[in-house]
Formats: C-alpha cells, sequence, structure tokens
C-alpha cells in the first residue's frame, strides 16, 4: 500500500467512526465516550505519521521542483500543520471531558467539521498533486515505513508539541512511550470511567 492509499485508508476509517457516533442518542453516554477516545486514538497516530513522514517528505519534494505546483504543494503543507495543531487541542480537551458535560457534543460537532474539512482539502487538492510530484517508487517506500511508524507513533494529542522534523521525531518517540503506557494502565483499571491523565 503506498503512502496515500494508507492515509485514505485511515482517513476512511476515520468517517466510520463519526458516523457512528452521529447515529447515537443524546444519552448514549458510555458510547460516545468510548467512540471519542477511539478518534483521539487514530487521529493521534494519523497526524503523528503524516507529520513525521508524510509532510516533510512532501513538502521539500515541492520546493526541489521549484515550480508552481511544488510551491502550492509546499504551502498546502504549512496549511495543514496550522489544521492539524486546532484538531489536536480540541482532542486533548475532549480527552479530559465527560459526554455528559454540557459542551461535549457540542465540541465533537467542531471536531467533525474540521476533520472532515481537512480530510476533503487531503484527498480532493493535496494527494493529486503529490502523486504528479513523487515518483510512483517513492510513494511505496513511505508507505511501508508510515505502516511501521503507525505501531510506535503517539496515541494522544500533544498540540504543545513541536510538528515538524527534527522536533517532532525526538518528542513524538519519549510521547510515544508515555501515551502506550497510560494506554495500557487505562486497559488494566477496567474501570467504566477514564483516568483523569
Ligand atoms: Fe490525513
Ligand atoms: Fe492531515
Amino acid at each position: 500500500m503506498d503512502a496515500i492509499a494508507l492515509l485514505t485508508r485511515d482517513h476512511r476509517e476515520v468517517k466510520q467512526l463519526f458516523a457512528q457516533f452521529e447515529k447515537l442518542t443524546e444519552r448514549a453516554a458510555k458510547s460516545k465516550e468510548k467512540l471519542v477516545l477511539k478518534m483521539i486514538r487514530e487521529l493521534a497516530i494519523h497526524s503523528a505519521v503524516e507529520e513525521m513522514l508524510f509532510y516533510p517528505a512532501v513538502r521539500s519534494a515541492g520546493l526541489k521542483a521549484g515550480t508552481r505546483v511544488g510551491e502550492q504543494v509546499a504551502d498546502s503543507i504549512l496549511e495543514s500543520l496550522e489544521e492539524h495543531h486546532i484538531v489536536k487541542w480540541t482532542l486533548s480537551e475532549l480527552e479530559k471531558m465527560d459526554a455528559d458535560d454540557e459542551r461535549f457534543d457540542a465540541k465533537v460537532k467542531v471536531l467533525i467539521e474540521s476533520v472532515k474539512h481537512h480530510v476533503e482539502e487531503e484527498e480532493g487538492e493535496l494527494f493529486p498533486k503529490v502523486r504528479k510530484l513523487l515518483e510512483p517508487q517513492m510513494l511505496a517506500e513511505l508507505g511501508v515505513r508510515m505502516e511501521k511508524a503507525k505501531k510506535l507513533a503517539p496515541t494522544r494529542p500533544h498540540p504543545r508539541a513541536p510538528d515538524m522534523p527534527p522536533g517532532n521525531i525526538v518528542a513524538g518517540s519519549v510521547a510515544a512511550i508515555m501515551d502506550r503506557g497510560k494506554d495500557l494502565m487505562r486497559d488494566v483499571l477496567t474501570r467504566e470511567k477514564r483516568p483523569q491523565a
């Protein structure tokens, strides 16, 4: 699976979580919290892998190309990083929030809207340009590295952490270890309530 196919598959999975959430009734608090935890995990891993591998490769190819399309691609990567940043803040707030909080549903709604907008831009504008910019071989190799990185990426949002290399690679690997430790604790504590981590 090449890099773009992998990211598109992730997008589809996240959109399925959104659809499941939208089907729930107002009072399904526990199911809402569970789904939001899944969204947080999937989106944290997805954005980390984009920021560590896909975006830097695409941006440097864009800048190197020295063409109009190359420039547009490099600029849209910067815009993507800002969109990720806003999404990560929302995720980090949701992580600490119970579904019965009066702002929970509205926050999830805005999260879904921002992620859908971002995904539309990636799939509709960025990815077709990237296909022209990067060789199929390069996209395939990137896909293999991204698939591996998904297993080692942070599982929680870190809006204050660096989002470009080398800072995000260093901070990301430390965060990933801590996140996965916390995830384990959460799984071990088979409590209904989430620990306020
Ligand atoms: Fe994406
Ligand atoms: Fe993205």
